[in-house]
């Protein structure tokens, strides 16, 4: 990250938002600036405007904003820097030297993608030469398509087959231990890491190859081996397949999600292609962010006694708090999708994705059959942990559907769940960042990001707010970080835009999406005066208003304790601070 500043703002002013955001989905010019439906959310009507006289773009279905690096990091998935990177040439700015580190950590990057691509090739003219690894894949019914679409191939069985071949091309055994091909020993030389197995590569959305999973040809344990996590490869990062079925995946709007190479290849092979596989672990948050891009809707076909247990019910709870629907269809016992696919074909597959249950009905059903829901105390285990789910749910309105078809079901009152709901979120509001603190918030944060929104109106705005507000009064962080950027570059009289606002602040996607809604809220404000008095005095009010809760809590326990000294003190204190916010209440 370590472009400077100069080359950045250089890039920033030679390209043009439009053109750029053009070359992957068409725009409608609509008075001054440019509409089409979101390309980070499904939608039929267009809420994605793009600004050129901003640079800047934002969806107001979605949120999702920012100027044109951020575009092409969410669309592309890369970093800022590579955002920039891919800009400079035609924007005929020369990158020139990029910090040593960052430049040793891409060429070292570079380099395991290429001995990755080698391996590859190796290993798959190997499996063209053994037969008894070719018949093991026909008998897993793999045809030579997607072999080849997937660039499957077999490590012979040796311990030094590998590291030799990379030897003959002067690659040192250092360089593949860190590329995960090869395993020191304790003699200080290095042996193969994968011998005698099927390979699959990983590969990231550039069709890099990451890493390797292993299959033994037989049951012999263990049954995957699998590259370790390198400088190039993470698996709570990557997704199998993605590379090959991302288009699938946006076109259908939906996306399967399964656990294995096999379950993925059977079904793809057969014709469902908006599928990917995590590979031998949980869903991540990082996970989702790179799927919620293509699809807001995720079916997860896992094994049934699998899916079923409440810790990985609790797993796809996070999916719930980032905001994508979730549906699970269940297989029968003892069937993965491979297997299901390859007994009872296509069709009856994609029954069973129709019947699929979303995580509310599916968790209920499964949950009733737990408990018993004609009892008390059935319906109050089944309502606890129903209320977990819903808690973790953003948006009002659904949670408050949801509330009342659980009350139907369980045949109890509303407003005793609604209680319960209340009971469930402090512990969530501390243990995660979830809904309810934003939600308590949300009022000073609408004045906050007007303050921001008015900022980007003019320095005069700056200064007046500068005056008025300290730092330290914004209560949201993001907000906050934000703000203080713009004090310091209105201090040192620079030019503030949005767009290069969002680079100074190094791209960040939370940062970006802030600002390119301060700058449609600065768009449609009427009286800029007006706003900014009422949202001064509107952020003033909240602060004292958690000053005065601060205080009255001390007070009482001052009070309990029976430490007069102290409440006296506070008391004072109490006193001043009702004085001084009676000049700030709203008049109107
Ligand atoms: P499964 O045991 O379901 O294997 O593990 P599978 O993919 O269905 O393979 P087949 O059908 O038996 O050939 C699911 C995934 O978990 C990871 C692999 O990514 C595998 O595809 N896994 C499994 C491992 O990493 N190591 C193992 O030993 C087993
Ligand atoms: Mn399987």
């Amino acid at each position: 990250m370590a472009i400077p500043q100069n080359i950045i703002d250089q890039v920033q002013d030679r390209t043009d938002i439009v053109e750029v955001i053009s070359r992957y989905i068409s725009l409608k010019k609509i008075g001054r600036n440019y509409k089409t439906t979101c390309p980070f959310h499904h939608e039929k009507t267009p809420s994605f405007i793009v600004s050129p006289d901003k640079q800047i773009y934002h969806c107001f279905g979605c949120g999702a904003g920012g100027n044109v690096f951020s575009f092409l990091m969410k669309h592309e998935n890369i970093q800022f820097p590579e955002a920039v990177e891919m800009l400079a040439e035609k924007a005929g700015v020369a990158l020139g030297r990029i910090s040593a580190r960052s430049e040793e950590a891409s060429s070292l990057a570079n380099e395991l993608y290429k001995i990755n691509d080698l391996a590859c090739k190796f290993y798959q003219a190997h499996l063209l030469n053994n037969k008894a690894a070719r018949e093991y894949l026909s008998s897993r019914g793999v045809g030579d398509e997607v072999i080849k679409k997937f660039r499957i191939g077999y490590a012979p069985d040796s311990w030094d087959a590998t590291l030799n071949f990379f030897k003959s091309k002067g690659v040192s055994a250092s360089l593949l231990e860190k590329a995960g091909l090869v395993i020191p020993n304790e003699k200080g030389s290095h042996y193969d890491r994968f011998r005698n197995r099927i390979l699959f590569p990983i590969m990231d959305l550039k069709d890099r190859i990451l890493g390797f999973g292993g299959r033994v040809l037989d049951s012999s344990l263990p049954k995957y081996i699998n590259s370790p996590e390198t400088p190039v490869y993470s698996k709570g990062r990557n997704l199998y397949g993605l590379n090959l079925t991302r288009d699938a995946i946006k076109k259908k709007g939906y996306a399967l999600i399964v656990e294995g190479y096999l379950d993925f290849i059977i079904p793809y092979q057969a014709g469902v292609q908006n599928i990917i596989a995590t590979l031998g672990t949980a869903l991540t948050v990082d996970h989702v962010k790179l799927l919620k891009r293509l699809a807001n809707t995720l079916i997860m076909v896992y094994d049934p006694d699998e899916a079923g247990e409440a810790a990985s019910l609790r797993g796809l709870e996070l999916l719930v708090s980032e905001d994508v629907n979730v549906y699970i269809a269940e297989l029968p016992s003892g069937f993965d999708p491979d297997g299901y696919i390859r007994k009872f074909g296509t069709e009856e597959f994609t029954k069973l994705l129709k019947a699929s249950k979303n995580l509310f009905e599916y968790k209920f059903a499964k949950l009733s059959q737990k408990f018993n829901a004609n009892t008390t105390h059935g319906k109050a285990n089944i309502a606890a942990e129903m209320l977990q789910t819903i808690a973790k749910i953003k948006n009002a309105v659904s949670r408050s559907d949801l509330i009342k078809k659980l009350a139907e079901r369980l045949s109890v009152d509303e407003d005793s769940l609604r209680i319960e709901l209340k009971k469930v979120k402090p512990e969530y509001a501390e243990n995660r960042n979830v809904a309810p603190v934003i939600e308590v918030r949300k009022d000073s944060k609408s004045a906050e990001v007007m303050m921001l929104a008015l900022s980007l109106g003019g320095a005069e705005y700056i200064s007046k707010i500068e005056k008025q507000l300290s730092l330290e009064e914004f209560k949201d962080s993001s907000v906050r970080d934000v703000m203080s950027a713009i004090f310091d570059l209105h201090k040192d009289n620079k030019e503030i835009t949005a767009a290069k606002l969002i680079n100074y602040l190094g791209n960040r996607g939370e940062d970006a999406k802030l600002i390119s809604e301060a700058v449609n809220l600065l768009d449609i404000m009427e009286d800029k005066e007006k706003a900014l008095n009422d949202c001064v005095a509107k952020i003033k009010k909240d602060n004292m208003d958690d000053r005065r809760n601060r205080l009255q809590e001390a007070i009482r326990a001052a009070h309990k304790h029976k430490d007069e000294e102290a409440c006296k003190k506070l008391l004072s204190e109490y006193n001043d601070l009702l004085k001084t916010s009676k000049a700030y209440t709203p008049t109107a």
